[in-house]
């Protein structure tokens, strides 16, 4: 596809993109949802009956995020949404299901975070939202109202309505290319924007490590590890 013909892109990414950079994915081998057992962990059940454990969950995680630095792949997204701004190319969404920062750090400026975002908490009190790097417990006070046993992280749990889906289904329905990068296509609504895409003309492509449950669907498959993938891919645009 050359691209003169792409004006208006969404790009939507998985735990695949921040696999290399020490981030585990879900469901591959040794996944965090082979170790970690999702009912009791990440879902609004869950918090209310283990508030400690999910916590620490979370917790554990953050540190993991921490530590881990953006890799090739986020840095060639943030080069293509400055290209595409510079040149005005049409309009670019990222959407992403990680709760990571790294497409931040890697130094994109517009990031939808549609599953919610390990770094921040809200409060159930005061619904105060903040940035945090620190462990919290359910002893962890608010830090706008004071009262303890609210915070909760800022993450879309199983069973909760994921963020910026107006959006979203907006720029689908607008979009001449759409590009769905280390997701396994597994979870809905995320894994339903190739068929929103695809009705509004555009041309879908897939890439990750190896074809998933929706792969056929997408007009184009690239397979491999995105730090190859990617760079290569946004180059040719
Ligand atoms: N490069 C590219 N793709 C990779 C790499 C890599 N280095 N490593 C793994 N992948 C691919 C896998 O082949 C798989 O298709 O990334 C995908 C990871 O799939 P999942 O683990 O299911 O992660 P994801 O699709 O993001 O899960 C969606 O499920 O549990 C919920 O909220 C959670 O946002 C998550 C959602
Ligand atoms: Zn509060």
């Amino acid at each position: 596809m050359s691209a003169r013909e792409v004006r208006n892109i969404v790009i939507l990414t998985g735990a695949g993109i921040s696999a290399e950079s020490g981030l585990g994915t879900f469901r591959d081998k040794g996944g965090i949802w082979e170790k970690f057992d999702w009912q009791k962990l990440a879902t609004p059940e869950a918090f209310a009956a283990d508030p400690h454990s999910v916590h620490a969950f979370y917790n554990a995680r953050r540190e993991n995020l921490i530590a881990a630095q953006p890799n090739a792949a986020h840095r060639a997204l943030a080069a293509l949404e400055l290209l595409w701004q510079a040149e005005e190319r049409g309009r670019f969404l990222l959407v992403t299901q990680n709760i990571d920062d790294l497409h931040a750090r890697g130094g994109s400026n517009e990031v939808l975070h549609m599953h919610g975002e390990l770094l921040k908490s809200r409060c159930n009190h005061c619904g105060h939202l903040f940035e945090h790097e620190h462990a919290i417990t359910p002893d962890t006070p608010c830090p706008s109202c004071g009262q303890s046993g609210g915070l909760r992280p800022h993450v879309v749990w199983f069973g909760e309505m994921p963020l910026g889906l107006d959006t979203i289904y907006e720029a689908l329905g607008a979009c001449d290319l759409f590009a769905a990068i280390g997701t396994s296509g597994t979870v809905y609504p995320a894994a339903g924007f190739v068929t929103e895409a695809k009705a509004a003309g555009a041309w879908t492509v897939e890439l990750s490590l190896e074809p998933g449950e929706i792969s056929t669907l997408f007009d184009e498959r690239h397979y491999g590890p995105a730090t190859k993938l990617v760079p290569e891919w946004t180059t040719n645009l």
